[in-house]
């Protein structure tokens, strides 16, 4: 059947595979939704949006993106509230990301209003795809990538811009055990380090692996010139709790633009926590570590929301951190941001979007 709306075409799917989806057993990005949403890039122009059901793509094996990586991507979540409505938190500052990067790649910006009416008519359609309970949301993947059919190296002439969703509970299921990068770098000044384009992912895989190999979930990312100085945890946003204090690196181009990183911080602030924005040095955490000062440490990211760090591993030593349960101020402001999203807290900060 198709119907059109006001601008998106909606062709629904005739064999919903919801009924046959264990909402209650799924695993992080491998169950999707009846739907997705496409849109092109031609002609200098965006043409109308259409959802259609979620499947397979054909595209040239001379597509831009399969050999250059222009491509970028973003995510964010849909929580089912209480009272049985929807929430969309701050797609506004996902929008406003993803053109940023787009700019970066050297890609077409995506009309903010457009961008949102197909976030909100998408999951207002696969709304029963949203898991409910501690952890669960729709997980949302706008992503965007270069499709002419070419293999010059040139910024691509024509786009696709689609958006997927998948039901999601937990993202680690345990406190993660990290190391400080000293060899490998995810970022260096006046590279892509803040966007989210693939290649800045892709580029991490193999140092991960081999922290991996070494028994480490993840990677404590440091600068790409001296790897004096912190800068994400895996590929995620970072805080550490040195004597009561919320430390985190200041975006500084290298650094994600992290939405719950910015969510983290404007709570913390207002719940009287001391927050501070700046220069974080491997030393400052390690003599912290070291001497019992470093009260908490974890990743932050819209995937995870709050991943607690276990230990922090530098050359030979390793550093066990206090019990997740005596995280007073990570769990206070976890409370608050999911109060917020799930519609049990009053948004005074304008964050949710209603579908
Ligand atoms: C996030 O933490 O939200 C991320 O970007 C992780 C994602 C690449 C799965």
């Amino acid at each position: 059947m198709i119907t059109t709306g006001q601008k998106i075409a909606i062709q629904r799917t005739d064999s919903s595979r919801l009924s046959s989806t264990n909402l209650n057993d799924i695993k992080f990005g491998r169950v999707f939704s009846d739907h997705m949403l496409v849109m092109d890039y031609q002609d200098g122009a965006w043409q109308p949006p259409t959802i259609m059901p979620f499947g397979d793509l054909h595209m040239s094996p001379a597509a831009l993106v399969l050999h250059y990586s222009q491509t970028i991507f973003e995510g964010l979540k849909a929580y089912k509230s209480a009272d049985g409505s929807v929430n969309l938190f701050r797609p506004q500052a996902n929008i406003t990301r993803m053109n940023h990067s787009a700019k970066r790649l050297c890609m077409p910006q995506i009309p903010e209003e457009l961008f949102l009416e197909a976030l909100t008519t998408l999951v207002g359609l696969d709304r029963g795809w949203i898991p409910e309970g501690d952890g669960a949301a729709l997980y949302i993947r706008p992503f965007m990538f270069a499709s002419d059919e070419y293999i010059g190296v040139k910024p691509s002439d024509g786009y696709r811009f689609i958006i997927i969703t998948c039901p999601v509970r937990g993202y680690y299921n345990e406190p993660v055990r990290v190391k400080i990068e000293t060899t490998y770098s995810r970022a260096f000044p006046g590279g892509t380090g803040e966007t989210k384009c693939g290649g800045n992912y892709a580029g991490g895989l193999y140092p991960a692996k081999l922290g991996q190999d070494a028994g480490y979930h993840q990677l404590i990312w440091t600068d790409g010139l001296t790897h004096q100085y912190i800068e994400e945890s895996g590929t995620m946003n970072v805080f550490f709790n040195i004597d009561g204090k919320l430390i985190t690196p200041a975006l500084d181009g290298t650094i994600l633009r992290g939405v719950t990183r910015d969510s983290i911080i404007r709570i913390a602030k207002d719940e009287g926590f001391p927050v501070e924005e700046r220069k974080v040095s491997v030393e400052e955490v390690v003599t912290a570590a070291r001497e019992k000062r470093l009260i908490s440490a974890f990743g932050a990211g819209t995937a995870a929301t709050i991943a607690h760090i276990a230990s922090i591993a530098h050359g030979d030593e390793v550093f066990e951190l206090p019990a997740v349960g005596e995280r007073k101020l990570a769990e206070r402001i976890g409370t608050v941001l999911d109060g917020i999203r799930r519609g049990h807290l009053n948004d005074k900060y304008g964050w949710v979007v209603r579908v």
